[in-house]
């Protein structure tokens, strides 16, 4: 499981950082980038901290937090499973790869086994069409997928 990063010292951070965006119009973008840096992601805990001290409603965070994709609300997994579902994958069969992983795994996609392991996710074309289907697991990149082939990969990690 990802570190514990909801530590004192990590808030004192978020206040200064906070401190020092406040005035500035459109504040919550660049204030949400640096706490997610800081926490590895945004939970409620992190939201109500700026909520208060921007008077930015929960929802309005939460709204904006969960429209981009780059901000996330639970921490990741040690390993990101990224399942392209761009053209040329999804015609080559991605929708199967993604359903084997879910029954190997036991997770849905935007989620992260309870264990801290492994996050799912699906992406956009890569540009790797030529290696149709294509999956990654956090750096490392596998094509000419079959179904078949899910069990062995996630046993390497
Ligand atoms: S569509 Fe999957 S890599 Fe391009």
């Amino acid at each position: 499981m990802a570190k514990n990063l909801l530590t004192e010292e990590n808030f004192k951070k978020l206040d200064e950082i906070i401190e020092s965006n406040k005035d500035m119009k459109g504040a919550l973008m660049p204030v949400l980038h640096e706490a997610q840096k800081i926490f590895g992601c945004l939970p409620l805990e992190v939201q109500k901290v700026i909520s208060n001290k921007l008077s930015i409603p929960m929802a309005e965070i939460y709204g904006v937090i969960t429209f981009y994709s780059q901000f996330t609300l639970e921490p990741k997994g040690e390993y990101t499973i990224g399942v392209c579902l761009g053209t040329a994958c999804y015609v080559k069969g991605a929708q199967k790869i993604i359903d084997r992983i879910k029954k190997e795994i036991g997770i849905d996609v935007g989620t992260t086994s309870s264990d801290g392991k492994f996050t799912l996710e699906a992406t956009r074309c890569i540009g790797a069409c030529g290696l149709a289907p294509v999956l990654t697991v956090n750096e490392d990149v596998y094509g000419r997928l079959v179904e078949e082939d899910v069990p062995g990969i996630i046993a390497k990690y």
